[in-house]
């Protein structure tokens, strides 16, 4: 019977990157208690492509945020690749996101006074990767998001979809388990979004990274393994 233990584990595969159980968030304004999220469960394995819709309000920025170490919660639990998420201090968990995890948002978040480059260079630097690698790495990704010629230039001197290729680019150049993406094609238009869309799935399988995204986008959700909808902080 032992014998067979190994096996087993193996055929199970990896743990899901994400799995939360009965998770709780309110916020507190002044005297008020505005819940966020009501019991979410939820269950991501690896390597999936995974969009939270709902109506402004739901909570989709909450879960991402909770999903990605941004933010706590009040009660319930959070796996992330086997790890308890509430089991760690604030270090360990800032330590957890800079290695693990990669951002993309609605309004790319670039940092404006520095090169193209650097934006991409900057989760790298972070960990501590050193320069010579550091510059390879750069290089090829933003070789791959179709920036190769860029790399000096500005954030403002891009155009919106250029913007969130520097995002994509930053947020996978350390392969991460997971990206977390919020509205990422919200700003665009039609034709860039539908290119954007392409360039994070074609990403995400090349890396093997994770995905959730909030998005109301359809051609979003068509691209995706699986699209779960969220009702006042409940997930359907
Ligand atoms: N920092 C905050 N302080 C107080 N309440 C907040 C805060 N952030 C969000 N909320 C409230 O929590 C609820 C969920 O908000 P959240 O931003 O997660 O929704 P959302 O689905 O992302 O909405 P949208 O589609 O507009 O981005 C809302 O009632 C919102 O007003
Ligand atoms: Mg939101």
């Amino acid at each position: 019977m032992n014998d067979h233990a190994p096996r087993a584990a193996a055929a199970a595969g990896p743990p899901p990157v994400i799995l939360l159980r009965g998770i709780t968030k309110h916020y507190r304004l002044g005297n008020s208690d505005i819940p966020a999220l009501r019991g979410v469960d939820l269950c991501v394995p690896q390597g999936a492509f995974v969009a939270v819709r709902g109506p402004s309000g739901s909570g989709k920025s909450t879960l991402l945020n909770v999903c990605g170490l941004i933010d706590s919660f009040d009660a319930g639990s959070y796996s992330m690749s086997g790890t308890d998420v509430a089991g760690l201090d604030e270090r360990a968990r800032t330590l957890l996101r800079r290695e693990r995890i990669g951002f993309i948002f609605q309004s790319y978040n670039l940092v404006p006074v520095m090169s193209v480059a650097d934006n991409v260079d900057y989760p790298l630097r972070l960990l501590g990767v050193a320069p010579g690698a550091r510059r390879l790495r750069v290089e090829r990704m933003l070789e791959r998001v179709g920036l190769s010629g860029s790399g000096a230039r500005r954030p403002d001197m891009l155009s919106g979809g250029q913007r969130q290729r520097v995002a994509i680019a930053r947020a996978l150049v350390k392969t991460p388990a997971l990206v977390i993406a919020d509205e990422p094609t919200a700003n665009l238009d039609s034709a860039t979004a539908t290119q954007i869309i392409a360039l994070m799935r074609e990403l995400g399988r090349e890396h093997g990274a994770t995905f959730l995204i909030a998005t109301h986008d359809e051609r979003m959700t068509t691209q995706c393994d699986q699209v779960l909808t969220l009702t006042d902080g409940v997930l359907q």
